[in-house]
């Protein structure tokens, strides 16, 4: 049993006022923006260095007290809610750029740095971290949930680019793992075991990052399809034929109407393709020119350049704000957004089937995706006054990820478990699932930190 009355004790005389347990503050962080119930922590500790989150966790640890990680809080499967009570750890105050290797293309940041202000720190360098969700996310919470974004079709997800990491594990102690060379064939590999562990196996501290070179020459354009299914056929001929887009995003037309309201971009109210391509004039030249030839072949309409840098922004600020877009549509309605991966020659008929479940149902259900890579989301928007609303999108929430599991594919692709993925979690793994449990168990066997999430160890 844990005795929070006495970690709360132990904690305030370590942290002073960095210990709080207004309620205010702990309902916060007890939050998330999906329809997950509120789920508050006891107390939530800010920590400003390792040293001290290592000695949060050894003082947890001494009263079997849960420990749950937060950065921002924009997961969206419920990663960061003390299902268990306990003690959230915020990572905000630990928001610095360590130290940037230019000449190695790398840098070394705090967990609690968000995204967008690494890339702000990063503009003087010519270099920038081309891993993208949504969310103005914390590189920390990207980490731990291994993210990613509209770029991994070309640059990876975080477990691409995520070389070494400073951890502290579930007993207090501080590891190391990885290194500053580029690759290494040194032993089990720790740093992606860390990498999408979701804070069930330690608190990230310190991440190095890869970085990547400014392209010389960036093209963006989109281009409207009669229906989602030429789209994506478009997007399946392309990465077969291995064009190696940056960016290649499915926008539905019920997604148009939600980015149009919401940041003025004007577009038809179709199915559209948003894409970047990243490289030299000549091979920007030869990519777009590529895809334009497959996307008229599919019915597509003309492109749409986006050739000044303030309008490729305006564009993909609109990309990245489609799920609070969405939600926008319904003022006071819950969000529910799914996230599966299938292999590319499987994806057209995933999105169809989920598209035609979700029109069978009279669900308004927009799907957008990176399709470049395989992996869509619908977003639903429920009335919090009919909870048939939300049976009905968990009903074909479930279905899409039983098709996804069906098609050789993972029932998420970049937003990870939390709680409302595990209940695939056997059926997707099958025995390797219990390996995890096993690791957990040995890495955490009073089973802390952020109980619930990922395995299932009792
Ligand atoms: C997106 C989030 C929902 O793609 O993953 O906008
Ligand atoms: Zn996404």
């Amino acid at each position: 049993m844990s005795d929070i009355a006495a970690t709360i004790a132990e904690l305030q005389t370590l942290l002073g006022k960095r210990l709080n347990t207004n309620k205010a503050v702990l309902d916060q962080h007890g939050q998330s923006e999906t329809y997950f119930a509120l789920a508050p922590p006891d107390a939530v500790a800010f920590a400003r260095n390792t040293q001290e989150v290592s000695d949060i966790v050894k003082i947890c640890a001494k009263h079997s007290c849960p420990i749950i990680p937060w950065g921002v809080g924009t997961s969206l499967e419920g990663h960061a809610l003390a299902i268990k009570g306990g003690v959230t750890v915020s990572l905000a105050e630990m928001d610095k750029v360590v130290k940037v290797y230019q000449e190695d293309l790398l840098v070394i940041v705090q967990p609690g740095i968000t995204r967008e202000a690494l890339n702000e720190d990063l503009r003087a360098t010519g270099l920038f971290f081309p891993v993208d969700p949504g969310a103005n996310a914390t590189i920390g919470g990207m980490t731990a949930t291994r993210a990613s974004g509209t770029t991994a079709v070309r640059y990876g997800t975080m477990k691409e680019n995520v070389l070494a990491l400073e951890v502290v594990l579930a007993d207090g102690r501080i590891i190391r793992t990885g290194t500053r060379a580029k690759k290494s064939s040194s032993g089990y590999d720790l740093t992606n075991l860390m990498v999408g562990s979701e804070g069930t196996l330690g608190i990230i501290t310190e991440i190095t990052l890869r970085l990547q070179g400014q392209p010389d020459a960036i093209a963006a354009a989109v281009c409207d399809f009669p229906d989602v299914e030429a789209a994506v056929n478009t997007v399946i001929a392309a990465v077969q034929m291995g064009v190696p887009m940056a960016r290649m995003e499915l926008l539905d037309a019920s997604s148009m109407q939600a980015l149009n309201n919401y940041s003025q971009l004007g577009l038809p109210e179709k199915p559209h393709l948003f894409m970047e391509f990243h490289g030299s004039d000549a091979s920007v030249a030869e990519q777009s020119g590529l895809l334009k030839e497959l996307a008229g072949d599919m019915g597509g309409g003309d492109f749409q350049w986006s050739t000044k840098t303030e309008d490729r922004n305006k564009l993909w600020a609109a990309r990245h704000a489609a799920f609070l877009a969405t939600k926008a549509l319904k003022p006071g309605f819950d969000g529910m957004s799914t996230d599966v991966c299938v292999p590319i020659s499987k994806l057209a008929e995933a999105i169809t089937d989920t598209a035609k479940d979700a029109a069978d149902h009279g669900m308004f259900a927009p799907i957008l995706g990176h399709v470049g890579d395989g992996n869509y989301h619908t977003l639903f928007l429920t009335d919090p006054n009919k909870p048939e609303e939300l049976a009905i999108a968990q009903k074909l929430s479930h279905r899409m990820n039983t098709r996804a599991l069906a098609l050789g594919g993972t029932v998420t692709g970049e937003h990870g478990i939390g709680v409302g993925k595990m209940k695939y979690m056997a059926e997707e793994h099958g025995a390797a699932w219990s390996i995890m449990a096993d690791i957990k168990r040995t890495l955490d066997p009073q089973n802390i930190m952020n109980p619930g999430k990922v395995v299932q160890v009792n």
